[in-house]
């Protein structure tokens, strides 16, 4: 590793109201920041968490040359340092996401040991309880100052962390969503599969007309027919139809690879459940509904983890599913993964990467 390290001189920690964690509200006390510059990134280094000179002229702010992950280190039940859960996907994925919006790779070893290192320095920030996780928000960004839509010469990747409860309010209970059939998240061809500024930025109108309804987030369809469903853009979206789990496939380039996506696809091919990974529309989501064969449908996410959906609404159509209760496939996959993530159960894959401090 042997990044140079320089330390805040007043922690953050004290100013946290740990009794009442929210999502994404509090910031540990460093950052690991990278710059690339003269064509190469340099090694990194760890800094006090704070706030960063800007130039009005900065080409992000413009044009949205930006790229981002999520990912959560979890204090480990045996007392035995912190998992950060396949920190080496979303690492991999950062690079996918960074050469659709022509930003230079970053090497994937030093991000992770750049990540590793920021968990060991702020592990007092890794919450106790369980649900609670310390999440990792590395972004990347053009960071040249010019007026001219082309791609940055220069960047800087951050990563801050951040102690986190649930992403949504209600936990594991389940959401309310509303099917968008006038706006669109991605276009194929579009960047709908990197996790980009513009994705969210193009979210925000809808999911704001959505909250104001009383529903938590929008389920996007796809942009030309209005029909194929990609993902609800927070997190991906699976359905349980006839003890089949199926979710939109990443073919057509709309949907976000969720590592959590993947996570729940391996583990339901390995208990012997049908996955399919394929177009499904809403169409057929309303008919399975109507004809009772709709069992679960849940979100996959890093922030969201598992995410029962209650109620689809599209046209006016309320579809209640499950009698708006968590399902036993939902229950299974929740518990399984934070069973993984926290060490309680046998991480066989892999997929943890060992902390200790
Ligand atoms: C994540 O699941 O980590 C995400 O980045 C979703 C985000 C929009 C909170």
């Amino acid at each position: 590793m042997g990044f140079k390290i320089t330390k805040n001189k007043k922690t953050r920690y004290d100013s946290i109201d740990w009794n009442n964690l929210r999502f994404g509200v509090y910031f540990s006390d460093h950052i690991f920041i990278s710059r690339y510059k003269d064509g190469k990134w340099d090694g990194g280094e760890i800094m006090p968490y704070g706030e960063m000179p800007m130039e009005p002229g900065l080409c992000t702010l413009h044009y949205g040359q930006t790229i981002f992950e999520g990912l959560k280190a979890f204090r480990r039940v045996d007392g035995k340092g912190a998992n950060l859960f396949r920190g080496d996907m979303n690492a991999k994925r950062l690079n996918r996401s960074a050469s659709l919006v022509c930003i230079p790779n970053y090497d994937v070893p030093t991000l992770i040991d750049g990540m590793k290192e920021l968990i060991k320095i702020d592990n007092k920030f890794i919450p106790n309880q369980k649900g609670q996780s310390l999440y990792l928000r590395p972004v990347v960004f053009g960071s040249g100052n010019f007026l001219g839509v082309t791609a940055s010469s220069e960047y800087m990747l951050i990563v801050m962390t951040s102690p986190v409860a649930s992403y949504y309010a209600a936990g594991l209970n389940p959401v309310k969503i509303m099917v968008s059939d006038d706006h669109v998240r991605a276009v194929k061809g579009g960047v709908g599969a990197a996790k980009t500024a513009a994705n969210y930025a193009a979210s925000l109108y809808a999911g704001m007309d959505a909250h104001k309804k009383g529903f938590s987030q929008v389920l996007w369809l796809d942009g030309v027919n209005r029909k194929d469903i990609d993902e609800v853009g927070a997190m991906n979206i699976m359905f349980v139809i006839d003890g089949e789990l199926i979710t939109p496939s990443l073919e057509k380039g709309t949907v976000l690879a969720g590592v959590t996506r993947d996570t729940v696809l391996t583990l339901a091919r390995e208990w012997g459940m049908k996955v399919t990974e394929r177009n499904i529309s809403i169409d057929e989501v309303t008919e399975a509904h109507k004809n009772g064969k709709l069992q679960e449908a849940f979100g996959t996410g890093t922030a969201a983890v598992i995410s029962p959906v209650g109620q689809l609404t599209y046209k006016g159509n309320d579809m209640i599913i499950n009698d708006m209760k968590i399902g036993p496939v939902s229950q299974k996959f929740y518990d399984t993964i934070t069973g993984i993530q926290y060490g309680e159960i046998d991480d066989k894959h892999n997929w943890n990467i060992h902390v200790t401090f």
